[in-house]
């Protein structure tokens, strides 16, 4: 069989007006669902992490579960969710975070992570940052030291890598979408 050269990006379906007239959906199930797709994925996320010292993988919910579970199979160390409000069963703790329309909220369990533990953050999309700042926030009040943040798709347009780079946080994305 020819070996193929298709990239991550290639494998990142497109659906137009979802959810709202005029969004370009970056649906990453077609990733997810190529058996090559998911494996090259899951390397090239881990790829500037060879040889860094990671206690534990943050996945963000809820494709972060997906791609995070992988990593953390991968590197024989722990998974940790950061979930959205009222999911989690133990003590939490929690932050806000604003939305398109609104505003959210993330919550961790107050025991996951042990001050000082190295955490990789893991998420399928940056956008306007959001969702990882509060993760970030999360982290950081429990005393984790952040590695970094890796995404498969980058919205350089959206503004999430300034704000995150901004904070102090290194970014990993696999590929970028512009212009829409
Ligand atoms: C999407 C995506 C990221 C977030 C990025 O999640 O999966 O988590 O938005 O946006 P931001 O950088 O502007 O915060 P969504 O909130 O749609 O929820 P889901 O992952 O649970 O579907
Ligand atoms: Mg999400």
């Amino acid at each position: 069989m020819a070996r193929s050269n298709k990239t991550v990006r290639d494998y990142i379906r497109t659906i137009p007006d979802f959810p709202h007239e005029g969004i370009m959906f970056r649906d990453v199930t077609t990733l997810f669902a190529d058996p090559r797709g998911f494996r090259i994925a899951i390397d090239q996320l881990l790829h500037p992490y060879a040889g860094t010292d990671i206690d534990r993988i943050v996945g963000l919910e809820a494709r972060g579960f997906i791609l995070g579970g992988a990593i953390a199979h991968q590197l024989s160390v722990g998974f940790v969710p950061i979930r959205k409000k009222g999911k989690l069963p133990g003590k939490t703790l929690s932050q806000d975070y604003t939305l398109e329309y609104g505003e959210a909220t993330m919550e961790i369990h107050d025991d996951a992570i042990q001050p000082g533990e190295k955490v990789l953050v893991v998420d399928d999309l940056l956008a306007t940052g959001g969702t990882a700042e509060a993760g970030i926030k999360l982290l950081e009040k429990l005393g984790a030291e952040i590695v970094g943040c890796a995404f498969v798709i980058d919205l350089p347009d959206l503004g999430g890598r300034a704000k995150l780079e901004a904070m102090g946080v290194d970014i990993h994305a696999l590929c970028a979408f512009e212009g829409d």
